[in-house]
């Protein structure tokens, strides 16, 4: 649903269907996901171009969604690298 609301294209039909219902009753959601991915971008971009950080440790990733970590910095300088962590099963631990 995440990934849905952000405009991804990583989303199955219930996804979107349980999504649109969600927002049905939390019409902010969207711009809740929006603001949230958006401030990571800034903060990833912000630490990459200004501090000169090339290594990064996500912990709490989630599953993969739109404009990840890496896809971030990378974009920026394709030599950073990303371990992703989570505590979620269902979750892949990665390393980018
Ligand atoms: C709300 S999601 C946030 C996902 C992503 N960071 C984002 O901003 O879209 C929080 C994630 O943190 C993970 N998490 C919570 N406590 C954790 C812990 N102690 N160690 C690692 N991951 C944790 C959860 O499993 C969940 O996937």
């Amino acid at each position: 649903m995440w990934n849905y609301w952000l405009g991804g294209k990583d989303n199955y039909e219930a996804d979107r269907v349980v999504g649109d219902q969600v927002r049905e009753v939390y019409p902010t959601i969207v711009d809740v996901a929006r603001h949230s991915r958006a401030f990571l971008g800034r903060a990833v971009r912000l630490l990459v171009q200004e501090a000169g950080l090339r290594q990064f440790l996500d912990i709490g990733t989630g599953l993969p969604t739109a404009n990840n970590t890496h896809e971030v910095d990378q974009s920026v300088e394709p030599a950073c690298r990303i371990v992703y962590v989570d505590n979620c099963s269902l979750s892949s631990n990665r390393v980018v």
